[in-house]
C-alpha cells in the first residue's frame, strides 16, 4: 500500500475532517475502551472502539448524517437495509425535518423494525436480502423523487464513516493495527482512507462472515464485482451479497488484508464482549474480536490493535441464546435425560437428589411416550446450572449413586 493513496477527491482527509466536524453534536465521540483481560489472553494490547455506544447504536449515523448534509433540501430520502442503515437515515432525517422511507428485510431484527418506526419512517417490508432492498428502494427513489440513500456505496456515506478512522486517529496516539467489518464495505473503505492518511504504516485488515463473503473472491481476482448466495448468519449486518462498485476497489487498495470468521467464532465474541467488557455488541461488530479469538489476526504484542465493534443493535433474545451457549461450552449449563419409575413420589425423589448438590434447577420435561422408555417409566430431561464442569460432574455421580442412569441430550 502506498504511503499517499490515490483517494478521490471527496475522500482527501480535509473533507473527512469537514464531514466529521458537521454531525459532531448529533453524532457522539465514542468511546476507546482498553480490554485488559481479553489483551492478557491474547498477548497484546486490544482497544475496543465502541460504536456500539453510538447514538441509534451503530457508526452508520455517521454516513446517513453526512449524505443529508451533501443533498442538502430534499422533498425525502429513500434506503433499503437490514436495519442499522435504515434506523440511522430515519434519526437524521427526522433531525434534518426531511421525510424518510425505507425497505427493510422480511426477517429483520425486531427491535431495528420497531426502532425505524419509532424515529418517523415508514418502513416497508419485503425481500429475503438487504441487496433486494436497495433494488426496491432505488425504484421508490425514481418514482417518488426522493434521494436514494446507498448503505455503502457512495462516496459522501463512505466519508461519513470515516469519523470513525479519525477518531482512532485522533485519540490513540500509537496503534499497529485495526480490524474492522465489512459488509458492503462502507465503513471499511471509509476508517481505511482516514487512517492511510495519517498512519500510512498502520494495518488494517477486514472481516467478513464465512457464510456471506462476496469480497474475498471479488479481490481474489474477479474484476466484476460477483454475487454470492446469501446464508444466515448471526452478523446480519454484513450480509451483504455482492461488493459495491465503489467500495470494491477502494478496499481493495486500501486494506492489508481480507479475513473470514464463522458463526461459532462470532457468537463466542458476543459472548466475551457482554460477560467481560459489559458491552452489548451485535454479530457484525463483533466479527472483528471473533478474528482475534479464532486466531485467524494474530496481535502485535509490542503495540495496540484496534477492533471496531461497530453496532449494538441485537434482539434481547439473540443475547439469551448467545448466554446460555456459552454457560453450555464452559460446563456451567448442562442437560440430560433420566428415567424415573411412574409412580407418585418418582419425580419429587429425584430433584430431591439434584437438590442436595446444590446445582440450579433451570428447566423440567417430562417425557412420556418414547420407544426407549417402559411402559411403567418416565422420561425426564433436566437443565441445570452448574458451577462448572466439576460440579456436573458431582451432580451425575450424585444421580448415579442414587440408581439414575444418565445419558446426553441435544
Ligand atoms: C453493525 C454493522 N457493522 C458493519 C456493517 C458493515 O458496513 P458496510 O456495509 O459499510 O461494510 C454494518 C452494515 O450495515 C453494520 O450494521
Amino acid at each position: 500500500v502506498s504511503a499517499e493513496p490515490q483517494l478521490p477527491a471527496g475522500l482527501a482527509y480535509a473533507e473527512l475532517e469537514r464531514a466529521h466536524r458537521e454531525s459532531a453534536g448529533t453524532a457522539t465521540r465514542t468511546p476507546l475502551l482498553s480490554a485488559g483481560s481479553l489483551s492478557s489472553r491474547y498477548g497484546g494490547r486490544l482497544v475496543l472502539k465502541a460504536e456500539n455506544l453510538q447514538r441509534t447504536g451503530s457508526f452508520k449515523l455517521r454516513g446517513a448524517l453526512a449524505k443529508l448534509r451533501a443533498v442538502g433540501s430534499a422533498p425525502g430520502v429513500v434506503a433499503g437495509s437490514a436495519g442499522n442503515h435504515a434506523q440511522s437515515l430515519a434519526y437524521a432525517a427526522r433531525a434534518a425535518g426531511v421525510r424518510c422511507e425505507v425497505f427493510m428485510p422480511l426477517d429483520a431484527a425486531v427491535g431495528k423494525l420497531a426502532a425505524v418506526r419509532a424515529f418517523g419512517a415508514t418502513v416497508h417490508q419485503r425481500g429475503e436480502a438487504v441487496d433486494e432492498c436497495v433494488a426496491l428502494a432505488r425504484a421508490r427513489a425514481e418514482e417518488s423523487g426522493f434521494v436514494f440513500v446507498h448503505p455503502y456505496d457512495d462516496l459522501d456515506v463512505i466519508a461519513g464513516q470515516a469519523g470513525v478512522g479519525i477518531e482512532i486517529v485522533e485519540d490513540l496516539p500509537a496503534f499497529s493495527t485495526v480490524i474492522v467489518p465489512v459488509g458492503g464495505g462502507g465503513l471499511a473503505a471509509g476508517v481505511a482512507a482516514a487512517i492511510r492518511q495519517r498512519r500510512p504504516d498502520a494495518r488494517i485488515v477486514g472481516v467478513q462472515a464465512e457464510r456471506c463473503a462476496p469480497f474475498a473472491r471479488a479481490l481474489a481476482g474477479e474484476t466484476a464485482a460477483p454475487s454470492v448466495a446469501a446464508a444466515a448468519t448471526i452478523a446480519d449486518g454484513i450480509a451483504v451479497k455482492s461488493p459495491g462498485e465503489i467500495t470494491l476497489p477502494l478496499v481493495g487498495r486500501l486494506l492489508d488484508q481480507l479475513v473470514v470468521v464463522d458463526e461459532s467464532s462470532i457468537a463466542d465474541a458476543m459472548a466475551l464482549l457482554l460477560e467481560r467488557s459489559k458491552l452489548v455488541v451485535e454479530g457484525a461488530g463483533a466479527a472483528p474480536l471473533a478474528a482475534v479469538l479464532a486466531g485467524t489476526v494474530e496481535l502485535d504484542p509490542g503495540s495496540a490493535t484496534v477492533v471496531v465493534l461497530s453496532g449494538g443493535n441485537v434482539d434481547i433474545g439473540l443475547t439469551a441464546t448467545i448466554a446460555a451457549r456459552r454457560e453450555a461450552l464452559q460446563g456451567r449449563r448442562v442437560r440430560f435425560l433420566t428415567r424415573v419409575p411412574d409412580r407418585p413420589g418418582g419425580l419429587a425423589r429425584l430433584l430431591a437428589t439434584v437438590a442436595r448438590t446444590r446445582a440450579n434447577l433451570i428447566t423440567v420435561e417430562h417425557v412420556r411416550e418414547s420407544a426407549q422408555l417402559d411402559v411403567l417409566e418416565t422420561g425426564v430431561v433436566l437443565t441445570l446450572a452448574t458451577r462448572g464442569p466439576d460440579h456436573a460432574e458431582e451432580v451425575r455421580q450424585a444421580l448415579r449413586d442414587a440408581g439414575y442412569e444418565t445419558s446426553d441430550t441435544a
